[in-house]
């Protein structure tokens, strides 16, 4: 019997691509620890990353259209994966047409796209990352948000539904003004889902702070100092919501949108005392953009009892020597199965992880080799 409590190990066996961006078909069979997919660019390695990242999640890490992934001149797009976790094994199954998406799990169709993507943790860290710590609030909410997925199904619900009621109600004052009569029926409903998802995300944040001062401080030099904290925009209190719909509505009719709830949030980011978006040097920013993904692991970790699967595009991109380190140290601290892309395979040739626990891919044209 296996322990409950155990933090299970999950990982991709097989993978299978067809008709992926450049790639017309290809299969690996990954290692359970560490893969490096090398190349030079332009050459579809990123594209690999996005086929196991679509594969689990139903989405796409680099653009909101997934369609845009199927291979120039073809129809569809498909990538199967044998996953395991732990002593269970599953077979995922995405098909990607030039509109419609289909999603299987164990040759079934699974219930909701969540309950799918729930169940196989992938965290994704790449170059555009940086904007997590240098774009807008919205970026910082979406982390937080990817965390109630895994651990407040009901609050991701929640968020659903507040939005709906939302756009319900900016309609009503759009077209009918401040007096329209439905305008209290919807706020009631928008405050009562925006109450539940603003708690979410205030324990999603309970979660991820800590673990956040953790990581910064395991990948950062002594003495820098980060101070992290939510800043809500609306209210865990249902009555207190519904209060400053009402009060609003002159003001959200003349803006064109809501000013009062959780599309507000923010997550504010000190570094030395300093706001980190504007102040913090380039070096500081990528640091605490990792910290923000380690974080985030160690979180779906902790609520998913699986080590979620870790892939790293293009860390060798801008590699100065702050930025190996931390890579080092993700790597390291990582406990699951990881993908790295690189232009510069040379860089790991002194890893941490022993020849046994190590695959290589080379990837040319499309064309993807185990070395
Ligand atoms: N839908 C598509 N069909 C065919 N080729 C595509 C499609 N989308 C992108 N590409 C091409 O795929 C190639 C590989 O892209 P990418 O995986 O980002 O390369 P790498 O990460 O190795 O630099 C690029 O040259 C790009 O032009
Ligand atoms: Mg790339």
């Amino acid at each position: 019997m296996s322990d409950p409590a155990r933090v299970q190990t999950l990982r991709f066996e097989r993978v299978k691509l067809a008709s992926f961006r450049n790639i017309q078909s290809a299969q690996l069979a990954p290692s359970p620890r560490l893969n490096l997919i090398w190349g030079d660019n332009g050459q579809g390695k990123t594209s690999i990353l996005e086929a196991l990242y679509a594969v689990a999640t139903t989405r796409s890490f680099r653009t909101d259209k997934l369609a845009q992934a199927v291979r120039s001149g073809e129809l569809q797009a498909r990538v199967s994966a044998t996953v395991s976790e732990g002593e269970f094994i599953r077979e995922l199954g995405l098909k990607q047409g030039l509109r419609a998406r289909e999603v299987s799990l164990d040759g079934k169709r699974p219930k909701t796209l969540v309950s799918y993507a729930v169940r196989t943790p992938v965290v994704v860290f790449h170059p555009r990352d940086l904007e997590l710590v240098t774009g807008a609030a919205s970026e910082r909410r979406r982390l937080l948000d990817r965390l109630i997925l895994y651990a407040d199904p009901q609050g991701a619900e929640a968020a659903r539904r507040y939005g709906e009621a939302v756009k319900e109600r900016q309609r009503l004052l759009d077209t009918r003004g401040v007096g329209a009569a439905e305008l209290g029926d919807f706020e009631r409903v928008a405050a009562e889902h925006g109450a539940r998802f603003a708690r979410a995300r205030f324990e999603a944040s309970e979660r991820l702070l800590p673990e956040l001062l953790a990581a910064f401080g395991s990948v950062t030099p002594a003495g820098l100092e980060l101070s992290a904290r939510y800043l809500p925009g609306g209210s865990q209190n249902p009555e207190e919501f519904q209060g400053q719909l009402r009060a609003r509505r002159p003001e959200d009719c003349r803006r064109g949108r809501a000013s009062f709830g959780p599309q507000k949030d923010e997550l504010g980011l000190d570094v030395d005392g300093r706001p980190a978006r504007s102040d913090a040097s380039q070096g500081q920013q990528r640091l605490l953009s990792l910290s923000l993904k380690l974080a985030e692991l160690r979180c779906i970790e902790g609520t998913r009892r699986a080590h979620p699967v870790l892939l790293l595009d293009d860390v060798s991109s801008e590699l100065d020597a702050h930025r190996t380190e931390s890579v080092l140290a993700l790597l390291q601290a990582s406990l699951g199965q990881i993908f790295v892309t690189t232009t510069r395979p040379e860089l790991f040739a002194g890893s941490v992880f022993a020849a046994s626990d190590r695959a290589d891919f080379r990837v040319e044209n499309g064309v993807v080799q185990r070395l």
